[in-house]
């Protein structure tokens, strides 16, 4: 399994009716957020610093809010989506140290000091090879799964350069794509598996990418 969930329950709305879930609105604010939130939420505060894309960042906020809410509306990085908020479709799916992460049930507290990569620092170009391959094979049709997707494969392939299609199910069966796009996801990270160089694979760079599914 390549996805890693924070331990335990998280204490956040995470259906798009909740006020901490911005899906593209801008940056959730605080005239959004009922009063009962504001005191309790503000109390817990505190600062956690981490590298987003290659850049140092210091949020502060409560330390139970996840890692997606921070990307999302703090930091503008849209390009990771909410699809469930509770670990099961991997929409969220980031690196945290290189692994797949499941943003929406990993608590900001928990990545102090790491090294977190979200779909724009990918490649400095939108041209990672699995990019590439994805748009050659016409991968995405919505679009909305295809940044965990891409997330999720690249880093498989950074761990396995040559999976086998038991390692690609393996590693990609809990990143769900209603599309179903899954036959052309394989072919895809087929297509690059063996051909990346080091400097394809070491991702959070800073860059941007246009691929569909970013905003
Ligand atoms: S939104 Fe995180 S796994 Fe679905
Ligand atoms: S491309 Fe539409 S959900 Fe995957």
């Amino acid at each position: 399994m390549s996805a890693v969930v924070s331990d335990g329950p998280l204490d956040w709305p995470s259906h798009p009716a909740s006020p901490y879930f911005s899906a593209g609105r801008g940056p959730a604010s605080e005239r959004a957020l009922p009063k009962r939130f504001h005191s309790k939420r503000n109390r817990l505060a505190m600062p956690v610093s981490f590298r987003v894309n290659g850049a140092s960042v210091t949020v502060d906020v409560p330390p139970d809010m996840p890692l997606l809410w921070v990307l999302r509306d703090i930091l503008d990085l849209k390009g990771t989506k909410f699809g469930c908020g509770i670990s099961q479709c991997g929409a969220c799916t980031v690196h945290v140290n290189g692994r797949a992460t499941r943003s929406c049930r990993t608590r900001i507290s928990t990545v102090e000091g790491d090294e977190v990569t979200t779909i724009e620092g990918l490649s400095s170009d939108g041209h990672h090879p699995l990019q590439d391959a994805w748009r050659e094979l016409d991968v995405p049709q919505c679009g909305y799964c295809q940044a965990g997707q891409l997330m999720a494969a690249s880093a498989l392939l950074e761990r396995n350069p040559r999976p086998s299609d038991e390692d690609i199910d393996s590693a990609m069966n809990r990143n769900l794509c209603r599309c179903g796009t899954y036959t052309r996801i394989r072919e895809g990270i087929h297509r690059v598996a063996g051909s990346m160089t080091q400097d394809d694979t070491r991702s959070g760079n800073g860059g941007a990418s246009n691929l569909p599914g970013q905003e």
